[in-house]
C-alpha cells in the first residue's frame, strides 16, 4: 500500500492573522514537489478561515489544533468539528501532548474527539507518545499500546485515507532533543503492529508521522527511518526556510 508522506506544521499559539496569511502565501510561491508530499498547515483558530482562503486552489491542507467532541452547546472557549468543517478545514490534531499534559485531556476524551472528527468526515492527526519517565521505566510500548487502544476504541475499522497517527515522544517536543533513529524505528514498528492487531492489513496504509524537535538538520535522517511517513513539526514549521527545507528532504529521501 503506497503512502504519500505528510509534512504538517503545528503552529501552536503563534502567528497573528496577517503573519499567518503572509507566511502561507510565501510557501505557496515556493517550488515544492506537492505531488510527492502532502503539506498541511495547522494554525491557531483565529486564522483558519483566512488561511483556507489563501490556499484555495492549491493542494496544501489546513488543519485545526483541537476540536470539542460535541456538535454544539454551552462549552465556552471550545469549537466543534462542524464549525471547523464549515471553514474548509480538513484535518484536526487530536491528543497533542500539550493538550494531554497542560489541559488535562484524557484518553477517553481523546477517543470521543476522534469519533467526532471521523463522524464529521474530517481527518484526525492522532498524537501519541511517552514521557521521559515512561521511557526510563521501559514503559514506552505499553504507553503507546494503551493510548492507541483507548484513543481508537470503538472503531470497527480504519480507513488509511482518513487517519494519521503522529508519534511524538513528550521529552522530544520543543526541547531540541530528538529521538534516535533506532528509538523512532522501534516505536513506529510497534505502532504498526498494534494497528495491525486492531484493524488488520488495511492499517498498513495509515501514515505514521514522527514529531519532536524535527528541523532542517535532522529531517533527512529521520525520514529515511523505517515506518516514518512524514513529520508533525512545531518550532521549525514557523520558519519559511526551515519548513521548506524539511519538505524538500522528505521529497528526496522518503523511501516509500
Ligand atoms: P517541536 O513540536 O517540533 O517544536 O518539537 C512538535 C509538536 O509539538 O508537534
Amino acid at each position: 500500500m503506497k503512502i504519500k508522506p505528510i509534512v504538517a506544521g503545528n503552529w501552536k499559539m503563534h502567528k497573528s492573522l496577517s503573519e499567518g496569511v503572509s507566511f502561507v502565501g510565501k510557501i505557496r510561491n515556493r517550488i515544492l514537489d506537492k505531488e510527492k508530499v502532502k503539506v498541511i498547515f495547522c494554525p491557531p483558530f483565529n486564522s483558519l478561515f483566512s488561511i483556507v482562503e489563501a490556499l484555495d486552489g492549491s493542494s496544501f491542507g489546513v488543519g485545526a489544533q483541537n476540536a470539542h467532541h460535541e456538535q454544539q452547546g454551552a462549552f465556552t472557549g471550545e469549537i466543534s468539528v462542524d464549525m471547523l468543517k464549515s471553514m474548509g478545514v480538513q484535518y484536526v490534531i487530536i491528543g497533542h501532548s500539550e493538550r494531554r499534559h497542560i489541559f488535562g485531556e484524557t484518553d477517553e476524551w481523546i477517543n470521543q474527539k476522534i469519533h467526532a472528527v471521523l463522524n464529521g468526515e474530517l481527518i484526525p492527526i492522532f498524537c501519541i507518545g511517552e514521557t521521559l519517565e515512561d521511557r526510563q521505566m521501559n514503559q514506552t510500548t505499553e504507553v503507546l499500546l494503551h493510548q492507541i487502544k483507548l484513543g481508537l476504541g470503538g472503531l470497527d475499522s480504519i480507513d488509511p485515507k482518513k487517519m494519521i497517527i503522529a508519534y511524538e515522544p513528550v521529552w522530544a517536543i520543543g526541547t531540541g532533543e530528538t529521538a534516535t533513529n533506532d528509538q523512532v524505528a522501534e516505536a513506529h514498528g510497534n505502532v504498526k503492529t498494534i494497528l495491525g492487531e486492531m484493524f488488520g492489513d488495511i492499517s498498513k496504509g495509515v501514515p505514521i508521522l514522527y514529531g519532536g524537535s524535527v528541523n532542517e538538520k535532522n529531517g533527512a535522517e529521520l525520514i529515511k527511518t523505517d515506518d516514518v511517513d512524514g513529520f508533525l513539526i512545531g518550532g521549525a514549521s514557523l520558519k519559511e526556510d526551515s519548513f521548506c527545507s524539511i519538505i524538500e528532504q522528505v521529497t528526496t529521501y522518503y523511501r516509500g
